[in-house]
């Protein structure tokens, strides 16, 4: 299967999360890979490069792909090789966003309860719309760096629902400094020590939500 972490927006999560799910679905025994295709910020395969300087086992098997133009052919190349695919798409690019679009299962959505990114479903709604219209795809959007209180997480759910061709994952993503600090180790919050259990939890549903 494969799944994009896609958005026209930056600092939404989408790396955070490629790279928690890749590093899940490794642990898991899948036959994973891990595609960056963010050409302007290499974080996740920089994430990756620290796993492996460390040492860490299991190894992540990952690539950057920086090439658009022969961005589906390579994808369909790698498909044949790997049973399972994440892919991590840079914002500012809309053009392998696109190109992903044209290839992937599931496009994944990390949405924060703020303003910003509640506005911004409007404009990467407009390229789902256009890629679904040649080529179906499931769409989910997860809550994440969602609120420990207050009312902004209810009330940016209330938004998602409105959008039919969104479907909303329940549970969310907790804003949780762990996160930040396992990715810059080239970890999964399951993996990173002191253990943040409901991180960990958080991750497993969004895994079984979408490996369903
Ligand atoms: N659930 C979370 N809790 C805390 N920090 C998060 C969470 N998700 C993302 N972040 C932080 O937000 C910033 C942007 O995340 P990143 O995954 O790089 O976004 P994107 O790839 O969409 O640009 C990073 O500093 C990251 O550590
Ligand atoms: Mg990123």
């Amino acid at each position: 299967m494969i799944i994009t972490l896609g958005h026209t927006k930056g600092g939404v999560g989408k790396s955070t999360l490629a790279l928690n799910i890749a590093i899940e679905r490794l642990h898991a025994g899948s036959d994973i890979l891990l595609i960056d295709g963010d050409q302007r910020q290499t974080s996740v395969s920089k994430a990756v490069g620290i796993r492996s300087d460390a040492g860490i086992t299991p190894t992540l098997p990952c690539v950057i792909l920086d090439d658009i133009r022969s961005f589906r052919q390579q994808v369909g190349l790698l498909k044949q090789k790997y049973n399972d695919l994440v892919i991590d798409v840079g914002a500012r690019d809309t053009g392998a966003l696109r190109a992903a679009l044209t290839v992937t299962d599931v496009l994944l959505l990390p949405i924060a309860p703020e303003s910003v990114e509640i506005w911004a479903i409007e404009d990467v709604i407009e390229i789902i719309r256009e890629a679904r219209s040649i080529r179906d795809f499931r769409v989910v959007a997860i809550l994440n760096r969602a609120k420990p209180s207050g009312r902004d997480n209810a009330d940016t759910i209330a938004v998602i629902r409105e959008y039919a061709d969104i479907e909303l994952i329940q549970g969310s993503i907790g804003s949780r400094g762990a996160f930040s600090s396992a990715f810059g180790r080239g970890l999964s919050i399951s993996e990173y020590r002191p253990l943040n259990p409901k991180g960990v939890e958080e991750i497993t549903l969004l895994l079984r939500a979408l490996y369903c």
